[in-house]
This record gives structure tokens, C-alpha cells and sequence, in this order.
């Protein structure tokens, strides 16, 4: 998102999130500050359910609260919803989309995870008016789809009749067709936060300075460690201990991550989840110690 705002001369203001995601209030205020310094705030960005980097996902409550800041700031808001159909834990949570009274959501979808990711294929459910020259009235989703056929020559024929098979083969209902899939992403991330626990029971977290949040769904987890967490320290990692892990640095546009560390567990089996939180726990010891120094 940032790299396709860079391209079109965008500003974007990145907004902290707070212990349940995307925090409705630090937008309002980011809002305000664009508007006092002479910006005009058009939209905002968010991954509401399992965000990646940080795995966390917004309570309903915050999501209503959100529809209401976005139509007081009056921000577009660009809802990305790739990961909402991978639930570990609990129900489901209703879409932005789904709540939205007065067409102020963009809903960006992807089939990606729940299809096949080389297909390059996602959609947008975007129904607001859009009014050009001579008070022509269009759909801007069907504007999106004319910027889209122009900028990338269409989408891959093939692509899009491999994701139609798939539609066509499961009567569109993504979510049954996906059921196998959401058990095992859910076993999956149960397994990791399950041997991050037994590596790390809670006196020794305590004593190293360790904590990680505890997503309810998605692929992604975050780890706060107490040294930098970051590509140094990633390739010794790799080297020493084999296994790989993304600083969380790398997600923020001005500093802030430094002591995180993202792990990700959509593509491994179980056994190789449990092997690599064993070599990440040696991993963590050794450099937690470092950082110590000496006794
Ligand atoms: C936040 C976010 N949005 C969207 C996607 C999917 O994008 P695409 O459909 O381009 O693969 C991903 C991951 O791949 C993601 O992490």
C-alpha cells in the first residue's frame, strides 16, 4: 500500500496501532494533525482482522467506533481482508463492509490465501458514486476495474478462469471450500504459540524480557525480545541456529520494532513448526544473554 502511494505522490501517515489493532481514536487524531497542518486526510488503511505484521484483530465494538470516526473525519476507509476467513480461535468478526451504512468502505479482497496465490487475482467491493465531467455518475468500482485494464493491460485470462473454476467448483462458498485449509492454519498456529510456551513457561519469559501476543487467527505472531531484532541479527540467526524470522522493523515507515520480531506460520507443517520454535528458543537464549553481558 505505502509502495503503490509512493508511486502516485501520495503522503501517507502511518497510525500506531493499540493492544486490539487498528485503534480508532490515534486515527482520528492522525486525521486531525494532517488537517491542521494544511493535509487533506482522504482515506485510511487497515488490516482488521489478523493484520499482518502484527496477527491482532479489531473487537466489534472498535470496528463500530471506527465507522463512526471515519464518517466524522470523513475518510474513505480501505478495508484489506485477507486473512478474516482464518479463524483459530472464536467466531468470525463482521467485515467493515458488512456494517457499513453510508458507502464510506472500500473492501479489498484477496484470493490469495483462500485459492491460489500465483493466480495474482483479488477483487474490490467498492459502491460508491462516482461523479465526473458533466455530472456523469459511475460506480467507482467500475472506474477501479477502467484504471485496472489500463495500468496492467488486464488480468491474466487464465489467472481469473482458474479462480472462476474454483468459484464454479465450490458454488462460491469460499469459507466451506476453505474448511480444511482454516483447521490446519489453526493447528498450525496453535502448535507455534503452544511451543512458545513450553520453551518459554512464564518465569523464564520473565527473566529474559520474552512476550508474544496471542492472535486468534491468521498466519502471524509477534515476539518482544530484549536485543535489536534486526537483519544482523536475523543472519546469525539463520546461520547459527537455522531459522528464519522477519524484524519488525522492516513494517514501520519511521522507526519503531526494533525489539520484535515477526514469526509466521502459514507455510510450515507442524513438525517443522516445532523445530524451528526449538531453534528459535536457542536462538533467543544465546542473544538474550549477549545483550545481557557479562554476569
Ligand atoms: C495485508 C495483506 N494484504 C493483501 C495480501 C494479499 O495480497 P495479494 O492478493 O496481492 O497476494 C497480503 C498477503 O499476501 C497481505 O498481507
Amino acid at each position: 500500500m505505502t509502495g503503490a502511494a509512493r508511486l502516485l505522490d501520495i503522503a501517507v501517515h502511518p497510525v500506531p496501532e493499540g493492544a486490539d489493532g487498528p485503534d480508532p481514536e490515534a486515527f482520528l487524531a492522525a486525521a486531525r494533525r494532517v488537517r491542521e497542518a494544511g493535509g487533506r486526510p482522504r482515506a485510511l488503511y487497515l488490516v482488521p482482522d489478523f493484520a499482518n505484521p502484527s496477527g491482532k484483530s479489531m473487537t466489534v465494538a472498535a470496528r463500530e467506533r471506527l465507522l463512526r470516526v471515519a464518517a466524522e473525519a470523513d475518510l474513505l476507509i480501505l478495508e484489506d481482508d485477507p486473512y478474516g476467513f482464518f479463524v483459530r480461535a472464536g467466531s468470525a468478526r463482521p467485515t467493515l463492509k458488512s456494517m457499513d451504512r453510508d458507502r464510506r468502505v472500500l473492501h479489498l479482497g484477496s484470493f490469495a490465501k483462500t485459492a491460489l496465490p500465483g493466480a495474482r487475482v483479488g477483487y474490490v467491493v467498492a459502491d460508491q458514486e462516482v461523479v465526473g465531467p458533466g455530472d456523469r455518475r459511475s460506480l467507482l468500482a467500475d472506474e477501479l476495474s477502467k484504471i485496472k485494464s489500463m495500468t496492467t493491460v488486464n488480468t491474466s485470462a487464465v489467472a481469473q478462469a482458474v479462480i472462476g473454476g474454483l468459484l464454479v467448483e465450490c458454488d462460491c462458498r469460499l469459507r466451506a471450500a476453505n474448511a480444511e485449509a482454516i483447521a490446519s492454519y489453526g493447528t498450525s498456529l496453535a502448535t507455534l504459540l503452544g511451543e512458545l510456551e513450553r520453551h518459554f513457561p512464564e518465569d523464564r519469559r520473565r527473566e529474559l524480557g520474552v512476550r508474544w501476543n496471542e492472535p486468534t487467527g491468521g498466519f502471524f505472531l509477534v515476539v518482544d525480545v530484549p536485543f535489536a531484532a534486526d537483519a544482523k541479527a536475523l543472519e546469525h540467526s539463520a546461520r547459527a541456529f537455522g531459522v528464519l524470522w522477519t524484524p519488525m522493523g522492516d513494517f514501520y515507515a519511521g522507526g519503531g520494532g526494533e525489539h520484535q520480531l515477526r514469526l509466521s506460520c502459514s507455510s510450515p507443517a507442524p513438525d517443522r513448526i516445532v523445530e524451528g520454535v526449538r531453534r528459535l528458543a536457542r536462538f533467543i537464549e544465546a542473544a538474550a544473554l549477549e545483550a545481557a553481558g557479562p554476569a
